[in-house]
């Protein structure tokens, strides 16, 4: 499932609209920041998993736009896909789980019969998985008659009302919470129970993901009634579910600090980043990166001192390779990005990384691989090797 040798420390379930990716923001701060911090203190011991509404279509149409990273595990169509890794390799078992007395044809046939539930575009409707638009005060009505139906039918299935519009009908085994609670018994199985739980949303397919034990979660401040009214329903009592004052990731890095689940200071909340003491080698790589963005965009000093730090950092025997596999000495590539000076000043340009992976090979040398990847308007990846 992982590569990770040790149980993870830390394993973050998100959801993406209005949580991990704030769509008020174009400029993506928050989420920049969350980058930041994860890349930096989580990527080589934790578990990232995306668990949304979308489709794998529109999931993928996302990571286009947003300076999304990319998660360990990624659960699509609300909880009824999961997949793995960057290739998204498929869970065939949870599709086999979740087949159990769910019939599509059924309810397509009963679904019909509503003229108020409005079909949606043909991307969402997956296997498991049948979405429709409706208005908020015809729902509960047509939601209790629809169930009624289908359990007559013989279906055992589960409707969810969210985002003030949409309903989803899904077997009843499916679902955001089923889902981690079925990726939880595999890693326990496996003996590597993650050692904390923090899930993370703002909506009504969210709920279900708050009901699990021994999780912690945040509801991020811009939390939909549907949500908030569940939680003051059934779980108001809970100290370990909180309403964030913070919107989206701003939330989930909130939490973070709330219930002491690790670091929760990005580096890109650091104005002198580059003299701060640095307490790992992705921490140097993040950091040099955040480096390399203000000063294209114009917003450090243009001075040899700033980049002297870095100077004195990299080995000078330190080798670079782009993504083309060009090998470049790393002192002869800090005197490149020298010559970009402001080039991107005024635009919104942005850097962050991804999929840090780090290996101690000698006693002060490392070999550090990431993904880097660039925004100016569009997204490109980038990949490199530092030593
Ligand atoms: C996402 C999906 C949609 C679903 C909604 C609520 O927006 O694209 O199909 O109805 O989430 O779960
Ligand atoms: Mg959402």
């Amino acid at each position: 499932m992982d590569c990770l040798n040790d149980s993870p420390n830390l394993m973050i379930v998100s959801d993406l609209d209005n949580t991990m990716v704030d769509h008020d923001d174009p400029e993506n701060l928050d989420m920049l920041r969350f980058n930041s911090l994860w890349e930096t203190y989580y990527r080589q011991n934790s578990l990232l998993v995306f668990s949304t509404g979308r489709s794998p279509t529109i999931y993928k149409q996302l990571r286009t736009m947003k300076p999304l990273l990319t998660p360990d595990i990624t659960v699509m169509s609300v909880g009824t896909e999961i997949t793995y890794g960057e290739s998204m390799e498929q869970d065939i078992a949870w599709q086999q789980l979740i087949s159990e007395n769910w019939n599509r044809d059924i309810v397509c046939e009963e679904t019909a019969k509503f003229p108020d539930l409005v079909l949606q575009s043909e991307t969402e409707q997956r296997p498991h998985k049948v979405s429709f638009y409706v208005e908020k005060y015809k729902a509960t009505r047509i939601m209790e008659i629809l169930l009624k139906r289908l359990e007559e039918r013989g279906l055992d299935v589960k409707i969810i009302y969210s985002n003030g519009i949409a309903l989803d009908v899904l077997p009843k085994a499916a679902g955001k919470g089923n889902a981690l609670e079925y990726l939880l018994r595999t890693y326990e199985a496996s003996g590597k129970s993650p050692k904390n739980v923090l899930v993370c949303g703002d909506s009504g397919n969210d709920t279900d993901l708050f009901t699990l034990p021994k999780i912690y979660g945040v509801m991020v401040s811009n939390a939909l009634e549907e949500l908030l009214q569940w939680h003051a329903k059934n779980a108001k009592n809970n100290p370990n579910i909180f309403h964030s004052s913070e919107r989206c990731a701003a939330a989930i890095i909130q939490a973070i600090d709330k219930f002491g689940l690790g670091p929760h200071i990005s580096a890109r909340d650091m104005d002198d980043f580059s003299l701060r003491e640095v307490d790992n080698v992705s921490h140097e790589v993040v950091n040099f990166y955040l480096f390399y963005e203000r000063w294209r965009r114009a917003e450090v000093h243009r001075s040899e001192q700033s980049l002297a730090r870095f100077k004195s950092v990299f080995s000078p025997l330190g080798i670079f390779v782009n993504h083309f596999g060009t090998e470049q000495s790393l002192q002869q590539y800090l005197v490149e990005v020298q010559g970009y000076y402001g080039d991107k000043k005024r635009t919104q340009f942005r850097v962050w990384l991804d999929r840090i992976s780090s290996a101690q090979i000698g006693v002060d040398t490392w070999v550090v691989k990431f993904y880097q990847w660039e925004q100016t308007g569009k997204i490109y990846p980038c990949f490199l090797i530092v030593m």
